[in-house]
């Protein structure tokens, strides 16, 4: 269930989620014209915001909507968000939909986008699932061609999760026209012979914040790295295979379709990525 006490902000004003009503005739509603984004925050201070700013752009500018605020605005949003929660770790979600119109499908002039944030506890993946790695199922990625555009119009992601969730599994990882490319709400990296080897950020995929965090952590602790597009038996024969996103941070997959993977144990380079994303995340001082 939900808090409805729980404060959350729309359209200029923090309110109870209890009360934060949206017309039926919001883009967003009717056509899933929207974009969105979710900040991960550690020990009240946002991981990454300027990355996940720049991509809320970038997706705003791939739907032709212009930016309801600047950077510094959406800052201070987010920063009062998150000061309005008793959590110390939090998730701060966001969207910006093309706003209330009469329904037609081009866009209508002269609207005002809406703006909705709230932000949960973060939950993190557990002890264990962290030490034992987690299952995924495959399948075919039958999503559409800008899967770059983190928008909210997310039933094929909605379906593959569920794909997931009804296999027992934490996430499907797909392969269109025989390459890797992504898990309904997860990038998929693979280790071979030491080095890191991730799909290339194309229309294909979301540009992961979390995806280039850990490439700028591997640059930096010497692992090797190469962007390629990922073949999917060789991606199905990699010696590891993880997750990556915001609220995942890094996850070892042990299982795919239902048989062990890799040994069925995360492996040595995961687990020593593990450890620099927990060393470089903001901790409470
Ligand atoms: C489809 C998809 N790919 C990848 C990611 C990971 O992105 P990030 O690391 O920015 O959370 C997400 C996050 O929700 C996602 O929905």
């Amino acid at each position: 269930m939900f808090d409805s006490d729980q404060i959350v902000y729309l359209n200029g004003e923090f309110i109870p989620l209890g009360e934060a009503k949206v017309s039926v005739l919001d883009r967003g509603f009717i056509f899933g014209d929207g974009v969105y984004e979710l900040i991960p925050v550690y020990a009240g201070e946002p991981f990454r915001m300027p990355h996940h700013l720049a991509r809320l752009q970038r997706s705003l500018d791939g739907i032709g909507l212009t930016n309801p605020h600047t950077d510094a605005q959406w800052e201070a949003l987010v920063r009062a968000l998150v000061g309005r929660q008793p959590f110390a770790d939090q998730g701060v979600y966001f969207q910006v939909t093309r706003g209330v119109a009469k329904r037609d499908h081009a866009f209508p002039t002269d609207v005002v986008p809406t703006v909705f944030m709230m932000s949960n506890r973060l939950a993190t993946p557990s002890r264990e699932a962290v030490d034992r790695g987690v299952a995924v199922v495959t399948a075919e990625d039958n999503r559409w061609h800008r899967c770059d555009l983190k928008t909210i119009s997310l039933l094929g992601n909605v379906l593959m999760r569920q794909l997931a969730a009804d296999h027992g599994a934490v996430e499907t990882v797909m392969f269109r026209d025989g390459f890797l490319t992504e898990a309904s709400a997860s990038n998929v990296l693979i280790v071979v012979d030491g080095g890191i080897v991730v799909p290339p950020k194309d229309n294909l995929i979301l540009p992961g914040i979390t995806y280039d965090a850990t490439m700028e952590f591997a640059r930096e602790a010497g692992i090797p790295l190469t962007v390629r597009p990922v073949p999917k038996a060789e991606a199905l024969a990699a010696d590891e295979m993880w997750l990556s996103s915001s609220t995942k941070e890094v996850l070892a997959i042990t299982t795919v379709d239902g048989k062990p993977f890799a040994g069925g144990r995360p492996g040595p380079v995961f687990r020593s990525m593990w450890e620099i994303f927990q060393a470089k995340k903001p901790k409470a001082h």
